[in-house]
């Protein structure tokens, strides 16, 4: 019988659909039935976005807060294989992620199934990872991989390359001399390479140490100074968005927010990345090598 694969997505720049387009190719042969769907939601996220509107869904993607999903109808009441790819917002499985992920169609779906997950990110996805990893637990579904294309250019720089993009549009070099913001194209063609470690197991059948095999082809990277950041980063950002939801003069809240994490990303950031490198690190060695394990990990 025909292996049945699920992918499923949402992409709002078209980044991530390019990502699962390459990763999916190898699994169009036969024996192996293949079907993708992208998330629709009953109103999208307009693109590209205004700094009005990028700020305004911070405190919905932090608590998880969920939009109305259009019906998602499949092919199959099983699958052998479900990928489920997705971005990070704000720390956090962005909020059409996060709407799949609490839907009850999709929860049954993922029940008893294996699962790879596929991440297109700027290059904070720790968080929203270990969310994912619970949720999918919950839903008692196996995850058996997890693969995560980032932009590798410095933090900062990223930063403000990407914002460029989001805000504008266009995926080009700001003023010429910013990189190009997000994955790169090698990247998101190398991601085929990925999908083809996939489907070998799928056809063998055998998961033992997929993940290992990922991580040795460097489908998974782990930054000491991110993996130091982020965690930090999201537990003030469930704060603010705790304060936030209940303000009635959001925009006000949303305005302070942007400030400070301008602030955060620009000035406390290398500062902590400085103090992380010279005054933890050195002495935390086994410490972080078992968090890199967890995090480079599928549990
Ligand atoms: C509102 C918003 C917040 C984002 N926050 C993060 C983040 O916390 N970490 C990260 O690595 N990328 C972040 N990104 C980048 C996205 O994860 C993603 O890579 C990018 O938006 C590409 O779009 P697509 O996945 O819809 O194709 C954010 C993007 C948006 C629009």
């Amino acid at each position: 019988m025909n292996k049945k694969v699920l992918l499923i997505y949402y992409s709002q720049t078209g980044q991530l659909t390019e990502i699962v387009n390459q990763f999916s190719i190898p699994f169009f042969e036969k024996g192996i039935d293949m079907e993708i769907k992208r998330i629709m939601l009953s109103e999208d996220y307009k693109f590209p976005w205004t700094g009005k509107r990028f700020f305004d869904v911070m405190p919905e993607s932090v608590l998880g807060i969920p939009v109305s999903l259009e019906k998602i109808i499949v092919n199959e009441p099983v699958y052998d294989l479900i990928v489920f790819a997705y971005q990070p917002w704000f720390l956090s499985p962005s909020i059409p992620a996060n709407s799949i992920l609490i839907n009850r169609d999709f929860i049954r779906l993922l029940k008893g199934s294996n699962v790879v997950t596929l991440i297109g990110s700027r290059n904070m996805w720790i968080c929203a990872q270990e969310e994912v990893k619970k949720q999918l637990k919950e839903a008692q579904s196996n995850l058996i991989g997890n693969i995560v294309l980032k932009d590798t250019h410095n933090n900062l720089t990223s930063a403000v390359s990407i914002l460029h993009w989001m805000l504008n549009g266009k995926k080009e070099k700001l003023w010429g001399i910013f990189p190009k913001p997000g994955v790169s194209e090698a990247d998101i063609k190398n991601s085929r390479n990925f999908g083809e470690i996939i489907k070998k197991r799928l056809k063998e059948n055998n998961y033992l140490n997929l993940q290992n095999e990922l991580v040795e082809n460097r489908a998974v990277e782990i930054s000491s100074n991110l993996m130091f950041i982020e965690p930090r980063a999201k537990k003030i950002f469930n704060i603010w968005a705790k304060i936030i939801i209940k303000k009635k003069n959001r925009t006000f809240w949303l305005q302070l927010f942007k400030y400070y994490l301008i602030f955060a990303l620009f000035v406390v950031s290398p500062v902590v990345i400085l103090i992380n490198k010279f005054c933890v690190q050195p002495f935390l060695i086994r410490e972080i090598r078992e968090k890199k394990k967890k995090y480079l990990g599928i549990k």
